[in-house]
């Protein structure tokens, strides 16, 4: 199998805030993300994950350690705003869309000094908005459309440029459940069918196991990493528990005769769910 490209590496990453009483935030962190991954950030507050997502994306310095994207350290790039505009797109919280821009030209807005036509950048981020769902709207101000077509409108222009890494901060932390479901089927179907590299800070646990890998932070460190291995046993795994609850765990044979008649193919999901029960009762 081919070596996959490496677009983030930190080595010994470390920033520390503040002289008088310096806070560590970022403790010697080396992590490595592959070309076409969805790696998921997680848990308590003030472990370091937005101080490490700013490192990436160059929107801070680090104190020591070094941080590669596509093999480049960031060290050493000379002009960064035309780095990040070019390669690495941000979904934060506060979106910041300009508000005395409709939705289409603020989607444009990362390809002047990218696309020379005016035309060719209308219709790039007419594309955009299309792929956000949010194609009828492109002639909305922000404060037109809800948070959740406000963040997709972000989204897009995020994207617009086609950067190889995509780093999401909490993405859906202020949005109802339903917009935060859609914004998080936006970014996976991003990574499954446009191959982003996708790096993303999240409480949800529910978000996280429709990554590929889950980071644990805690003080400044990279503290556990988990696998998830094949997201749709995951999944079936995750469906079996709560359709079933302690019942499957003692294995209860009417109830999941009962899940597979729910389900179509019935012979497949026999197999699954074989497979599903013996990962969940041992
Ligand atoms: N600009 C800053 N100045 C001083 N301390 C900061 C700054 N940003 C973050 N911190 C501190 O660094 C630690 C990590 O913060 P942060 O990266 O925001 O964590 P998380 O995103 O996991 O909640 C916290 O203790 C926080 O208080
Ligand atoms: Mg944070």
């Amino acid at each position: 199998m081919a070596e996959r490209r490496t677009i983030v590496a930190t080595r010994d990453l470390t920033k520390v805030y503040g002289t008088a009483v310096p806070v560590v935030a970022l403790d010697h962190v080396n992590l490595d993300v592959h070309e076409g991954e969805m790696v998921a950030v997680m848990r308590p507050s003030g472990s370091g994950k937005s101080t490490l997502l700013n490192m990436i994306g160059a929107l801070d310095r680090p104190t020591s350690g070094t941080v590669l994207i596509d093999g480049q350290d960031l060290a050493h790039v000379k002009d960064l705003d035309r780095f990040r505009a070019r390669t690495v797109g941000f979904v934060f919280q506060m979106h910041n869309l300009i508000p005395t821009l409709t939705a289409l030209e603020n989607v444009e807005v990362p390809l002047r000094g990218q696309v020379r036509s005016a035309q060719q950048r209308r219709a790039r981020a007419r594309e955009m908005l299309a792929l956000v769902g949010m194609a009828d709207r492109e002639d909305h101000l922000p404060s037109q459309l809800s948070g959740g077509q406000r963040q997709r409108v972000a989204i897009a222009r995020a994207l617009v440029n086609e950067p190889s890494l995509i780093l999401a901060d909490e993405p859906t932390g202020n949005l109802d459940s339903v917009s935060g479901a859609e914004i998080l089927d936006l970014l996976i179907r991003l990574n499954r069918e446009h191959n982003a590299t996708i790096l993303i800070v999240t409480h949800d646990r529910n978000i996280a196991r429709a990554t590929q890998r889950i980071l644990e932070m805690r003080d400044g460190r990279i503290v556990g990493e988990h696998r998830v291995a094949d997201p749709f046993t995951e999944d079936l795994r995750a469906f079996a528990q709560s359709a079933l609850g302690q019942k499957l765990m003692a294995g209860d044979a009417e109830a999941i005769a009962h899940l597979a008649r729910l389900h179509n193919n019935a012979a497949e999901l026999a197999a699954q769910m074989a497979q599903v029960l013996r990962a969940v009762i041992s």
